[in-house]
């Protein structure tokens, strides 16, 4: 599971299905199953929900959630890493900060690879999560308009998530400062229509979904150009004055300053049960992966 490219509407709607069945729900449907979780980057959401729903399935976890501490301390090659992961595991699920370091470990190893985030590529899992969230709370995805606001060039939740909504019929508005819109080959890939603008004030009160997201300071090669886009988006609970009343603000997290804690007691806030549904999400993925649906 490398990219959101490869899933369609309909796996993507089996797996909302099943999603549902698994919420709150433990089972014993992956029991002497080891998931072996391989993380070479930062991560609070995305490891321990994977980690979570590997348990609420009956089935077991090892791993690392940095490169220290490993071999590759001491100089082994990424390769050899997997190699050995594969062979302790049935199932490895891999972050990493190089873009297309998921794709290189599928093709290193026997068992399924789940890429939880190559650098600035992909983060199919998130954009699944977020889909999720969007169809629990809409009913239905096409129809909606969904403007995607911040660093849209280094972000791979971003990126995965403007490919996974754009297999919908939705009206896509993307909203960033112009060093960060989206790169030429994310864009050659959204199959509809969609809006490029910096001006949040005009498309907010046509939006339903407002998908925020952090500044990738980590990937800017030359940290003045951070210097120059850093805080030049904030979303409060005033900015929100003049959204439609059901519009729902969501962020894959973490947030660092661009959602103000003020929009959190608002009901625009969907941001914590989105990070939640990503328990049931990996469960009803893992359980496919495995076969056991
Ligand atoms: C995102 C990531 O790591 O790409 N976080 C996540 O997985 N929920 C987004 C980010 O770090 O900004």
């Amino acid at each position: 599971m490398i990219s959101i490219e490869d899933v369609s509407r309909k796996e993507l709607e089996d797996l909302f299905l099943l999603a549902d069945e698994m919420r709150g729900r433990r089972t014993d449907d992956l029991k002497g199953k080891i998931m072996a979780s391989a993380f070479f980057e930062p991560s609070t959401r995305t490891r321990l929900s994977f980690e979570s729903a590997m348990k609420r399935l009956g089935g077991e976890v090892i791993g690392f959630s940095s490169s220290e501490g490993t071999s590759i301390d001491k100089g082994e090659s990424f390769s050899d890493t997997i190699r050995m992961l594969d062979r302790y595991s049935d199932v490895i699920v891999i972050r990493h900060r190089y873009e297309g370091a998921a794709r290189r470990a599928a093709e290193v190893a026997e068992v399924p690879v789940i890429n939880a985030g190559d650098g600035r590529g992909n983060h199919p899992t998130q954009a699944m999560l977020d889909l999720y969230t969007i169809w629990r709370k809409f009913g239905c995805i096409d129809g909606l308009t969904i403007g995607i606001l911040g660093d849209l060039r280094y972000g791979r939740a971003a990126n995965s998530f403007i490919c996974g909504v754009s297999k919908y019929k939705v009206r896509l508005k993307l909203i960033s400062p112009p060093p960060l819109r989206i790169r030429h080959e994310v864009r050659s890939k959204i199959g509809i229509d969609f809006e490029e603008t910096f001006d949040l004030e005009k498309v907010l009160p046509e939006l339903d979904v407002l998908y925020v997201t952090r500044i990738q300071k980590e990937r800017f090669s030359d940290p003045s150009e951070y210097e120059k886009v850093k805080e030049s988006y904030r979303i409060t609970s005033s900015t929100l004055m003049k959204a439609k009343k059901d519009l729902v603000v969501m962020h894959p997290l973490p947030r660092v300053g661009e959602i103000d804690v003020s929009v959190d007691v608002t009901k625009h806030a969907l941001y914590f049960d989105q990070a939640a549904n990503g328990v049931p999400v990996r469960m009803a993925l893992l359980k496919v992966i495995f076969g056991v649906v």
